[in-house]
């Protein structure tokens, strides 16, 4: 009986890990003119803090390939990325920009990095100095008519 439920429940973790969510491709060729440009130490900060999410340059964890945890860590980089690559930022109109700025300003103290990914990721965690001084940098490029 204990080696049935075994199987099974052996058998349902492998037919599982067929759940997949996509992320999509990522170029062959990324155009380095297209990385945003802050100053270094603000851009370093963005490079430990928020590149797994939010550029091509994704180091995937080895449970980013095993179901369930797949799930949450692809779709945190496929949302990540959607909302703001920064590696694309050359692609981006002044309106996305301007939407990423101030979505920076407004989420840089609580909701980004995301905090389960910070459980994690030890060296992505953020000083409250270092959080005002993403803050700025950001605050700095909002139009003055929404600043
Ligand atoms: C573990 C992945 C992950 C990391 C690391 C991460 N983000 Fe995000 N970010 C996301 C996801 C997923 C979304 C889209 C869903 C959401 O808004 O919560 C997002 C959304 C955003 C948005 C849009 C929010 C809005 O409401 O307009 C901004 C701006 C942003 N992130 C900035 C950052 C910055 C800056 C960092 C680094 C300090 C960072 N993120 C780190 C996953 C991440």
């Amino acid at each position: 009986m204990f080696k049935q439920i075994a199987l099974w429940t052996l058998g349902t973790f492998i037919v599982l890990q067929a759940i997949q969510i996509d992320i999509p491709e990522t170029p062959k060729v990324i155009d380095p003119k297209n990385e945003l440009q802050a100053p270094k130490e603000i851009q370093a900060l963005l490079k430990t803090s928020c590149y797994d999410c939010h550029s091509y340059q994704t180091e995937m964890p080895w449970y980013g390939n095993i179901f369930p945890m797949s799930l949450e860590v692809r779709s945190h980089i496929k949302n990540g990325r959607q909302a703001a690559n920064f590696e694309a930022w050359g692609e981006y109109d002044e309106e996305k920009k301007q939407k990423i700025y101030k979505g920076i300003a407004k989420t840089i103290n609580f909701r980004m990095p995301i905090p389960m990914y910070l459980k994690v990721h030890e060296e992505a965690k953020l000083s409250q100095k270092q959080r005002n001084a993403i803050k700025k940098w950001a605050k700095s490029y909002i139009t003055e008519e929404e600043r």
